[in-house]
């Protein structure tokens, strides 16, 4: 595993290497005006990110703190740096970062097809509660819903 480290996102600069992340990881990417809204609601919108030497933003995940509840919106890894164990030590951080704050539960949406995210949350405890169908565009495609309890 390459070296890296895991810190909040902090300025325009992090935001524009989100953006490229998200450009070469999803078919739909956020927008920056979609992030400029999360980062406006600071109490409830978090960014976390994965810095290595070689790039200022090789990853990152963003999560809601509804209630007692981490709501993980999007996580990516930068594409040459996948299957290494970084999603996997990024989404720890996540979930660790989300109890401090005083949440107990996860949950996000996945492809069906995702079989790495899949892979990556089924072996960090999340469990499928449910089916939207037809949830994405680009392919169209069902979403699961993904739940884990218990954070600690
Ligand atoms: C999902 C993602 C964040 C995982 O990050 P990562 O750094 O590659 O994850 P890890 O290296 O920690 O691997 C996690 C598990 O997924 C598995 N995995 C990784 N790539 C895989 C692939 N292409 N196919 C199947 N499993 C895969 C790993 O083997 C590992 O399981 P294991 O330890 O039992 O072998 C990354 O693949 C990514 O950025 N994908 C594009 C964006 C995306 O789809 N995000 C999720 C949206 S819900």
């Amino acid at each position: 595993m390459p070296s890296f480290w895991i810190e909040r996102l902090s300025d325009e600069q992090d935001l524009d290497g989100v953006l490229a992340v998200e450009s070469e990881s999803f078919t739909n990417p956020w927008t920056r005006e979609m992030y400029a809204w999360e980062l406006q609601n600071r109490s409830m919108c978090h960014i976390l990110l994965v810095r290595t030497a070689e790039w200022h933003v090789a990853g990152f995940c963003a999560f809601w703190l509804v209630f007692d509840e981490v709501h993980i919106n999007n996580i990516a890894i930068r594409p040459a740096l996948r299957a290494q164990g970084i999603g996997t030590a990024l989404l720890k951080h996540v979930l660790a970062e989300g109890q401090q704050l005083g949440a107990r539960r996860a949950t996000l949406e996945v492809r069906a097809s995702n079989a790495a995210a899949r892979r990556l949350y089924e072996r960090m405890g999340f469990y499928v509660a449910g089916v939207r169908r037809n949830y994405y565009s680009d392919p169209v495609e069902d979403a699961l819903i993904l739940w884990r309890d218990e954070l600690c």
